[in-house]
C-alpha cells in the first residue's frame, strides 16, 4: 500500500516537473522568437521560408550544437572563420544584446529542429 502510494506520488512529482520544464523552453522560445524579430536577423535568414531564404535556418537545432548557435550571435567573426562561410554581408555582431535575450535566441534556434 505505502509502495503503490510513493509510486505514485513519484509519477505526480515526475509529471510536473517535466512540465515544467516544458513550460520554460516554450517560454524561452517565444522570447527568443520576439528577439530575432526586434534585431531583424530576418534580413539575412529565413525561418519556414519568411525571410532572407539566403540564409535558411530551419534545421539548424539539428545541425549545430547550443554552444555553435550561441558562438555564432556572440563572435560571429570567429565563426565566419571557422566555419568557412563565405555568404556576405557577413553576420553582425551582436555585442549589446543582453545575456537573457541571447538564451532565448539559442533556445529558438535549437526548437528549429527539422528539416
Ligand atoms: C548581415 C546579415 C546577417 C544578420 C543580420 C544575421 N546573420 Fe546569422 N548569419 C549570416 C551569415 C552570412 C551566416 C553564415 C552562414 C550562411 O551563409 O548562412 C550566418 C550564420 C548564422 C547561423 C549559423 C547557421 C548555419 O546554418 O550554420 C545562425 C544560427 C545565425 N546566423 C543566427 C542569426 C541570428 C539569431 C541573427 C539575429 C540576432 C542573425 N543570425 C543575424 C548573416 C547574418
Amino acid at each position: 500500500m505505502t509502495r503503490t502510494l510513493v509510486t505514485a506520488l513519484g509519477v505526480v512529482v515526475g509529471l510536473a516537473v517535466g512540465s515544467a520544464a516544458y513550460a520554460q523552453d516554450k517560454a524561452a522560445v517565444d522570447k527568443g522568437m520576439k528577439v530575432y524579430a526586434e534585431q531583424k536577423c530576418a534580413l539575412c535568414h529565413s525561418v519556414a521560408g519568411k525571410g532572407m531564404a539566403k540564409g535558411p535556418l530551419d534545421g539548424v537545432g539539428a545541425k549545430l550544437k547550443a554552444a555553435e548557435i550561441r558562438e555564432w550571435i556572440t563572435d560571429p567573426k570567429a565563426m565566419t572563420i571557422k566555419m568557412k562561410a563565405e555568404r556576405k554581408p557577413a553576420m553582425k555582431e551582436y555585442k549589446t544584446l543582453a545575456k537573457e535575450d541571447v538564451d532565448a535566441l539559442v533556445a529558438y534556434m535549437l526548437s528549429l529542429n527539422k528539416k
